[in-house]
């Protein structure tokens, strides 16, 4: 699989009906055919625990993902995440969370390759960080095109894009009542599930922060886990104010860190 994202279909005439909705869409209005498939990963091929890394409870230094390497660090996260609160909210039947996971995690850190920043281990993808500088933090349907959020309601489903969209709704205005300054924002970090607790998470996000310190600019995010946040505190976030999603047990936690000025 390439990391290309759709292929364009010059051809309209000849795009025949799909033969299934689950693994091709036809974007009709712009004429472009998207393989549904291409969102899914094989994540055997990334699992690869390297236990030896040499970051691993050292201080090292984080290198830029290569776009190359989106996939490694998709099955990462998805390993990460897939036991998150938030993804338990949006995906509540085991048998079907890790996929989509793997697809809602795939279209985040497209995301952040296109317009953000994306942060790794060196050597060998054992983690990663997704950091949007300040004002590139929107979205836009060219933006959900490109990194194949458009399909968001195909592969979630009505429940899950429903409960997604509560999340992302009441997100986005946690995050636009916290902050109107510009700041930039953590979007997503996570460490391979058997590196964790070795210092890998901190040390990707230090780098990152003595370069907000340096700038004096605050760091928002939101921790929908309430473990990861003696993490964040650790390291100078505060929790500013936490929200309930409604019927559900999850709690939305914007947390900021101040630019030290
Ligand atoms: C949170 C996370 C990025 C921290 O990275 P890490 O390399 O494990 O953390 P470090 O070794 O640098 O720091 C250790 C601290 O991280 C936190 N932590 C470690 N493992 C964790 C886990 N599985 N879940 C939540 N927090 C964890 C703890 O606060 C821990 O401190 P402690 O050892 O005193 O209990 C990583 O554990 C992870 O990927 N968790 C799952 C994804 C996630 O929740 N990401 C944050 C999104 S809000």
């Amino acid at each position: 699989m390439t990391a290309s994202t759709f292929s364009p279909n010059s051809d309209r005439a000849s795009n025949s009906p799909s033969t299934s909705t689950s693994t091709t869409c036809q974007y009709l209005s712009s004429g472009l055919t998207i393989r549904l498939s291409n969102y899914f990963i094989d994540c055997d091929q990334s699992c690869a625990i390297n236990m030896n890394a040499p970051h691993l409870g050292k201080i090292f230094n984080p290198v830029r993902l290569k776009p190359a390497d989106k996939r490694a660090a998709t099955a990462v996260l998805a390993r990460a995440f897939v036991g998150d609160p938030l993804l338990r909210y949006v995906c509540p039947d085991d048998r079907k969370r890790y996929a989509r996971t793997q697809y809602i995690i795939k279209t985040i850190v497209s995301f952040g390759l296109h317009y953000g920043e994306v942060w790794t281990t060196p050597g060998h993808v054992d983690a990663a960080a997704i950091w949007m500088p300040p004002g590139t933090d929107y979205m836009t349907t060219a933006r959900r095109i490109r990194t194949g959020m458009i399909f968001e309601r195909l592969v979630l489903g009505r429940a899950g894009i429903d409960r997604y969209t509560v999340f992302n709704e009441l997100t986005s205005k946690l995050h636009h009542s916290l902050i109107s300054r510009p700041h930039w924002h953590l979007f997503v970090i996570g460490v391979d599930p058997l590196l964790q607790g070795h210092n890998v998470g901190s040390g990707l996000i230090k780098h990152m922060l003595e370069r907000t310190d340096r700038d004096h600019v605050p760091v928002f995010l939101t921790a929908p886990n309430p473990l990861v946040v003696p993490f964040y505190e650790r390291l100078g976030f505060r929790v500013a104010r936490e929200v309930n999603v409604p019927n559900s047990s999850l709690v939305i936690r914007g947390m900021i860190r101040p630019s030290g000025d």
